[in-house]
């Protein structure tokens, strides 16, 4: 092998070592002399029309530059969803069936988003309402402090994996009564952290998923700093946690059994580009599941920008890059059971795991704590802690889930 070829592979595994997540971005520059195509593996999209391939260490630089991509390395782009009308800020079309970036080849979704008829009106609202009674703040608030004590939870980290766990457990608990109701670990290649996966079968196996992403990052170095990721998105996991306890409640008792099936799903790796749910989705896309309607809710407890903004508490619907059918749902939703209302918001570009469910082509939306200006600067950094969640918020939170879940989970005839 020649002396410079030795270099550059040598340079590339030195670089790629999991602690090096800690190179200052000048490094990362320095070192891209020597980065062979094994180095940069991942192909990220940063744009409705901009393509690149990366390293790890370019995705982390592009991270705390606070440029957004999604790491697409496995899966297809958005853009037959703008193509279709059915996502708001249609750009110009970039279909194409098969297309190469370097040496790597690249498949674009053949299968349209399907237009589903949502319901127009609710119709459990008692049964829906009498569930909120049960709403445990004080439990919400120890599974968050719980959480949260972990060192961090970022993906590759050894306590991102046993927070993992931890959820397992949680969650193994609340369904061990009920035999037919399933809990699976998702594995991913190339990092510990698993998702997780609770069904609830209906009659048909059409699926209805609420979701968020267990993951957290500190973005100055993820390897080695704490990551508390009290609202981001420790929040959307102890949210959709709980309402998974109260469908269970109503489930238990007999009054409750879906129709479609009810699916609640822990996303590793949202910090890494989505990695965790694109995995999950290009997985039911290869195997020709149908989901009706998937809610991502990352970011569900903090209030204190829309408070110092004289600006009241509300709900932050992201109407970018989300199904406008979904989210006409949704808004049917938070009118009927939620004390507090929505504002419309946009992300700008794939800011969560929405997206990767819209990529395998599955209508999703986005809720969160507020309009993207005043929601959280605190994350991404030690200071993401639980004193700043505001309890009734995430409350609102659980009723719009478990009142999403119940209603979407009964309707019949979406076809
Ligand atoms: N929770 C954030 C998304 C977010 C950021 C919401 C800022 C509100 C304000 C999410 O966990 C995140 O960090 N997303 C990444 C994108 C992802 C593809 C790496 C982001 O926004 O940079
Ligand atoms: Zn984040």
């Amino acid at each position: 092998m020649r002396f410079i070829t030795l270099l550059s592979v040598f340079a590339c595994v030195v670089i790629s070592f999991p602690l090096f997540d800690i190179v200052p971005e000048w490094s990362v520059n320095t070192f891209s002399l020597f980065r062979g195509n094994g180095c940069q593996d991942r192909l990220l999209k940063l744009g409705p029309d901009e393509y690149r391939l990366a390293s790890e260490k370019e995705k982390l630089a592009l991270k705390k530059a606070n440029k957004r991509f999604i790491d697409m390395t496995e899966q297809i782009p958005i853009e037959v969803a703008v193509e279709q009308g059915l996502i708001v800020k249609p750009t110009h079309s970039f279909l194409q069936k098969l297309f190469f970036i370097g040496s790597k080849q690249i498949k674009t979704l053949e299968k349209p988003i399907p237009v589903y008829n949502y319901p127009k009106k609710t119709k459990y609202n008692s049964e829906v309402k009498s569930l909120y009674d049960l709403i445990n703040i004080d439990g919400v608030y120890e599974n968050l402090s719980n959480f949260t004590s972990f060192y961090t939870r970022y993906y590759k980290t050894e306590s991102g994996a046993e927070s993992a766990t931890w959820l397992y457990d949680q969650i193994s608990e609340l369904i061990a009564s009920f035999k037919d109701i399933s809990i699976k670990k998702v594995h991913h290649k190339g990092w510990n952290q698993f998702s997780i996966i609770v069904s609830i079968p209906g009659e048909v196996k059409d699926k209805v998923v609420v979701a968020a992403h267990q993951d957290s990052a500190n973005l100055i170095l993820p390897n080695l700093m704490r990551a508390p990721g009290a609202d981001d998105d420790g929040s959307g996991t102890v949210t959709t946690l709980e309402s998974l306890r109260l469908i269970l409640e109503a489930y238990g008792k007999g009054t409750y059994k879906p129709y479609n099936t009810l699916e609640f799903h822990w996303y590793s790796a949202e910090e890494g580009g989505l990695l965790g749910s694109i995995d999950v989705f290009s997985r039911y896309y290869k195997a020709n599941e149908v989901v009706v309607g998937m809610l991502q809710q990352d970011m569900t407890g903090y209030t204190q920008g829309s408070i110092d903004a004289g600006v009241e508490p509300h709900f932050g619907l992201i109407e970018d890059y989300t199904s406008i059918e979904l989210n006409n749902f949704l808004k049917l939703i938070i009118k009927t059971y939620n004390s507090i209302p929505y504002h419309s918001s946009e992300c700008g570009y794939a800011c969560s795991d929405h997206a990767s469910a819209l990529e395998n082509g599955y209508p999703s939306s986005f809720l969160i704590e507020s309009e993207m200006k005043y929601s959280n600067k605190y994350i991404h950094s030690v200071m993401d802690t639980i004193d700043r969640i505001d309890f009734d918020h995430v409350k609102e939170h659980v009723k719009l889930t478990v009142a999403f879940a119940y209603e979407l989970s009964l309707a019949k005839k979406l076809h």
